[in-house]
C-alpha cells in the first residue's frame, strides 16, 4: 500500500490526462491498490489544498481548476517519470535561499536532479551578492542540484543551457521570446525577467556538485517592484498583460532544463552555444564588463567552447571572460 503523499501524485497523475477526462474512483482504487474511501479521502485533501476536483457517482472526479500554489506532487504529476531534472522536487512555504537549501541537502549526499522551490525567500541571493527579492507567490524560485562530470572551467556551459532551457519554456507557455543579456539573464521589452545563479563546490579538477539557482519574475505587478528596479526590473505579467499559470510554467522549465543537461552531458554543447547567440542581445555591442577589480572593455563577439565570452578589446586582443558584471555602451 502506498503512503499518501504517492497516492497524492498517483491521483493528480491520472487527474492530469492530456484530455482532462472523468478517471473512475474504482479503477484508481484497484489501481493504486488502496480502497475507494482512501482515494476519496486524498482527493478531499487535495480540495482543500485548493484544487477543484469535481466528483459523480457514476463518472469518477475530474480536476476542474488548480491553486495558483506550488505543489510538489502536483509538479511530479506533471512531468514523465524517466526526467532526471526534477525527480524529486521539494516545495517549502519560505526559506533563506534555496541555494542554501539544496547546498545542505547535497552535502547530505542528495542525488542529482533534486529540485527545492519555494514560494518566497527571506535572503534571496543574485550574482555580485546583490539581494533578489523573492515575495511570495509572484515568481518561481528555486535550486537544481546537479553532479555534472565536467572540469570546473567547463561548468559556464551549465549557466548558458540553463538560460536557453528557460528561454524556451518562456516561448512555449507565454509565446513571449526573451532576449539573453550575457551571461544569463533573461530580457522582455529590455526589463530582466529572470536570473541564474551558478554556485559551485569543486576540487580543482572536478566538480562535486553545482547549484543552479534560477529566480523568474512572473506574475509582479509595476507596484510590487521597489522603487529602485522600476526602470530595470519586468514580469512576464508586465510583457504579455496576462497572468501566467506558475506551476505550469515551474514544470516547463524542469522539463527543458533536463533537455539541455543531458544535451550537455552528451557532449552537445555546441548546440545549446548556437541557440545561445542566436537569441543573445548582447553579441555585436560595445560592452564594459567589471570582473572584480579588473576591467574589461571592447566588442562581445562570440561564445567559445566552455561558455566564456570574448570580447575584442580597443587594442585587438580577444579577452575570455567567464563571468562579471556587465554593462552595454552606448553610443
Ligand atoms: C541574478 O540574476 O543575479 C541571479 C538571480 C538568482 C535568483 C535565484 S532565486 C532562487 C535561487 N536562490 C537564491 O537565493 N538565488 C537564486
Amino acid at each position: 500500500m502506498g503512503n499518501s503523499l504517492n497516492l497524492d501524485l498517483e491521483i493528480l497523475r491520472a487527474l492530469r490526462n492530456p484530455e482532462g477526462a472523468w478517471v473512475s474512483g474504482s479503477d484508481l482504487s484497484r489501481e493504486l491498490g488502496v480502497t475507494r474511501a482512501a482515494v476519496w479521502g486524498r482527493v478531499d485533501e487535495l480540495r482543500r489544498l485548493g484544487y477543484e476536483i469535481e466528483a459523480s457517482p457514476h463518472q469518477g472526479y475530474r480536476l476542474v481548476a488548480s491553486p495558483d500554489a506550488l505543489h510538489a506532487d502536483d509538479l511530479l504529476a506533471r512531468m514523465s517519470g524517466s526526467q532526471l531534472v526534477g525527480r524529486d522536487i521539494q516545495v517549502y512555504k519560505e526559506t533563506g535561499s534555496t541555494n542554501d537549501t539544496v547546498e545542505t541537502l547535497a552535502r547530505d549526499g542528495a542525488a542529482e536532479g533534486m529540485v527545492v522551490f519555494a514560494e518566497s525567500q527571506t535572503r534571496g541571493r543574485g550574482r555580485m551578492g546583490r539581494p533578489w527579492l523573492s515575495p511570495p507567490g509572484k515568481g518561481l524560485w528555486f535550486s537544481v542540484l546537479l553532479r555534472p562530470s565536467l572540469r570546473p572551467q567547463e561548468t559556464t556551459r551549465l549557466t548558458v543551457a540553463a538560460a536557453v532551457a528557460i528561454r524556451r519554456a518562456i516561448g512555449n507557455l507565454t509565446q513571449l521570446q526573451c532576449g539573453i543579456k550575457w551571461p544569463n539573464d533573461l530580457l522582455l521589452q529590455g526589463r530582466k525577467v529572470a536570473g541564474i545563479l551558478t554556485e559551485l563546490s569543486a576540487e580543482t579538477d572536478r566538480v562535486r556538485y553545482l547549484i543552479l539557482g534560477v529566480g523568474i519574475d512572473v506574475n509582479q505587478r509595476a507596484s510590487d517592484f521597489p522603487r529602485s528596479l522600476a526602470k530595470v526590473a519586468g514580469s512576464l505579467l508586465l510583457a504579455s498583460g496576462a497572468m501566467v499559470d506558475r506551476a505550469a510554467l515551474a514544470s516547463e522549465v524542469l522539463r527543458q532544463l533536463n533537455r539541455d543537461y543531458a544535451r550537455v552531458c552528451a557532449g552537445r554543447f555546441a548546440e545549446v552555444a548556437e541557440e545561445w547567440e542566436s537569441a543573445c542581445v548582447t553579441l555585436g555591442q560595445t560592452v564594459r564588463i567589471k570582473i572584480g577589480q579588473r576591467l574589461v572593455q571592447g566588442r562581445a563577439e562570440a561564445l567559445d567552447a566552455d561558455g566564456a565570452l570574448l570580447v575584442r578589446t580597443e587594442h585587438g586582443r580577444l579577452d575570455r571572460v567567464t563571468g562579471g558584471d556587465l554593462t552595454v555602451e552606448t553610443a
